[in-house]
C-alpha cells in the first residue's frame, strides 16, 4: 500500500467510528457542540465544598498503612499555550527554593497527623509543573529531603514528569542521575508533537529532535519511559499527526499517552489559548469530527504497531506496562496522599485539595495547618458514583471491589441505565466484572459521566439531544 493509499484507509475507518459517534451524539450522549470535560475524579475536582484539615479528625490509616504518593512542583520554564495548570515560569530560583522548604514542612505536618515516621508508597508520582525544571543542586536536595520521608521497601514505581529539555545539556545529565539514585524508575515525558510548527503554537521550549534525544537519553539511562501527545491541536492536520505518531512509534518507549486538547478550563485557571486562539496567534482549532477522526488514526496506527490501550488513553505493547500511581488511585481505590501547590488526596471514604496560592501555602504551614482548603467526605450515593465512574473510566469495575467500597451488590444499582448503555454497545458485563466496550472506550468520558448525579454534570440538560442516552435519564442510584 503506498502512503496516499494508507492515509484514504485511515481516513475512512476514522470516518466510520465518527458516524457511529454522531448517532451516539443524536441519541444524547454527547453534547451539542461536541465539547467534553474529562472525567478524572469523582465527584469532579474543582467541585469539592470549602473545607480543611479537620474533616481528617474521624481518619483512620488504611490496614497495611501504605498510601501513594502525590507531590506537586508548580514551576515550569514557560506557559504552554493550552495548559491550564497555575504555577509560575521562569527563573525564580528564590521562589522555588522557599517552596521546597515549605513542602517538607507539609510533609512533617502529615507525618505528625499521621503518627507515622514516613510514609510507605505502592507508588509515587511527581508531577507538575516540571519537577525537573528546578536546578540540578535543588532537584538533588529536593529528592534526597523527600527519600527521608519514605519508606520504598514496597514502592513498585516512581515516576517524575518533565519536559524534554529537562533532561538535555549537562544539567539534564545531572538530573538524571540524580533520579537514578533517588530510586526513580519511570520518566513521563510530555513531547506533546513532533512537529515544529505545532510545537512552536504549543509554544513549548522544545523541538521535535530535542524531545525525541530526551526520550533516547532517558531510555539509556534505564528509566521506563512514557510519552504524552496532545491532539486536535491549532496545525495539526490528518497527514502530519499521522506522521507524528509513525515517528513515536520508532523511539524505544513502553508507553504511549493520548489527550484531546481540552480549551476550556474544567475549574483550574483558564490557560493562554482562548485569548490566543481569539487573536487568530495559534490559527483555527480542529472541530468535533477532525479531533475525533485524529484520535481514531492515532489508535489505529498505535494498533499496527503492537501498541494497544492497558489504561484509558494509554498505549503500550506490553499489558503490564501503565501508571501504577493511576492504577492504584482509580481502579483499586487504594488511599493516596498529594503535598504541594494543588496537591490532593483521595482515600478511601473522602477527597481533599490543597490551595492553588503561594502566599495562602506557606500561611498555612507556617501555622502549622494541613494547607487544606477544599475537602468532601462523600455522603453514601457520591461513594456509590464514586466507586463506579474511576474504575469504569480507567478500566473496569470489579464488582467485589464495588461491594467492599460501598457495602452493596453492584447489580442492585442503575439498573435502567445499564440496561440502556449495554443496549447501545457501551458497557458490557462478564459477570464478574464491568466494562466499556472499544466504542463505549472511545467516548469514556461521556459514558462515566452518566453516572454523574444531576448537581455534577458537566453541561446542563439542554445541552444534550432528548434521547435515551441524555445523561440526566434514570440518574439516580436505584432507579
Ligand atoms: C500537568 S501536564 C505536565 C506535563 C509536563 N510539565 C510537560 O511539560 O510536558 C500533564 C499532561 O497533561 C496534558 N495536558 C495539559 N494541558 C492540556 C490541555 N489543555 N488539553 C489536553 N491535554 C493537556 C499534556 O499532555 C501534559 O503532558
Ligand atoms: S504542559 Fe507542563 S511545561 Fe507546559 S505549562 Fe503545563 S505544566 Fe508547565
Amino acid at each position: 500500500m503506498n502512503s496516499k493509499e494508507r492515509m484514504d484507509k485511515l481516513i475512512a475507518h476514522a470516518s466510520e467510528v465518527f458516524d457511529k459517534v454522531r448517532e451516539l451524539q443524536d441519541l444524547g450522549l454527547i453534547c451539542d457542540d461536541g465539547d467534553f470535560v474529562p472525567s478524572v475524579h469523582y465527584p469532579p475536582i474543582t467541585e469539592y465544598p470549602d473545607g480543611g484539615e479537620d474533616y481528617l479528625r474521624d481518619f483512620t490509616m488504611p490496614e497495611d498503612g501504605m498510601m501513594d504518593v502525590y507531590v506537586h512542583i508548580p514551576f515550569c520554564i514557560q506557559h504552554c499555550s493550552y495548559c491550564h495548570y497555575p504555577g509560575k515560569v521562569g527563573e525564580c530560583d528564590e521562589e522555588k527554593e522557599k517552596y521546597i522548604g515549605y513542602l517538607m514542612r507539609e510533609m512533617d505536618l502529615y507525618l505528625d497527623r499521621f503518627q507515622i515516621s514516613k510514609i510507605k508508597p505502592r507508588s509515587i508520582l511527581l508531577g507538575g509543573g516540571t519537577p525537573t525544571d528546578l536546578k540540578p543542586d535543588l532537584f538533588e536536595h529536593f529528592l534526597s529531603e523527600l527519600g527521608s520521608r519514605l519508606d520504598l521497601s514496597a514502592c513498585r514505581q516512581y515516576n517524575v514528569d518533565h519536559d524534554p529539555n529537562s533532561i538535555l545539556g549537562d544539567d539534564g545529565i545531572r538530573r538524571l542521575e540524580a533520579m537514578k539514585k533517588a530510586g526513580i524508575t519511570r520518566l513521563t515525558i510530555g513531547v506533546q508533537s513532533l512537529n515544529d510548527d505545532v510545537l512552536k503554537r504549543m509554544n513549548r521550549p522544545h523541538s521535535a529532535a530535542e524531545a525525541e534525544e530526551a526520550v533516547r537519553r532517558a531510555v539509556d539511562y534505564g528509566f521506563d519511559v512514557n510519552i504524552e501527545f496532545i491532539y486536535g491541536y491549532p496545525g495539526e492536520t490528518f497527514e502530519n499527526w499521522v506522521e507524528v505518531i509513525d515517528r513515536a512509534v520508532t523511539l524505544p518507549v513502553g508507553e504511549i499517552q493520548l489527550y484531546r486538547l481540552k480549551v476550556q478550563t474544567y475549574g483550574d485557571a483558564q490557560g493562554p489559548i482562548n485569548r490566543l486562539h481569539r487573536g487568530s496567534a495559534l490559527g483555527d482549532i480542529p472541530d468535533f469530527r477532525t479531533t475525533m477522526m485524529m484520535k481514531q488514526m492515532a489508535i489505529d496506527v498505535l494498533n499496527e504497531n503492537g501498541y494497544h490501550e492497558t489504561l484509558r488513553r494509554v498505549y503500550a505493547k506490553d499489558k503490564r506496562v501503565f501508571s501504577h500511581y493511576a492504577y492504584n488511585q482509580c481502579c483499586n481505590q487504594y488511599d493516596q496522599v498529594g503535598f504541594g501547590i494543588t496537591g490532593f488526596s483521595s482515600y478511601r471514604d473522602r477527597f481533599d485539595i490543597n490551595t492553588q496560592y503561594f502566599p495562602q501555602y506557606y500561611q498555612m504551614v507556617d501555622e502549622g495547618r494541613l494547607p487544606i482548603t477544599r475537602a468532601y467526605k462523600r455522603s453514601a450515593d457520591d461513594q456509590i458514583r464514586w466507586a463506579i465512574v474511576l474504575p469504569l473510566k480507567n478500566r473496569d469495575i470489579r464488582k467485589a471491589d464495588f461491594r467492599k467500597h460501598t457495602g452493596i451488590e453492584f447489580d442492585t444499582v442503575f439498573r435502567k441505565k445499564m440496561e440502556i448503555l449495554t443496549k447501545y454497545g457501551l458497557i458490557e458485563d462478564t459477570g464478574k466484572v464491568v466494562r466499556l466496550t472499544e466504542l463505549g472506550g472511545f467516548v469514556a468520558d461521556e459514558v462515566c459521566e452518566q453516572f454523574n448525579g444531576d448537581n455534577f454534570k458537566p453541561f446542563p440538560r439542554e445541552r444534550y439531544a432528548d434521547g435515551p442516552l441524555n445523561p440526566y435519564n434514570f440518574n439516580r442510584v436505584l432507579d
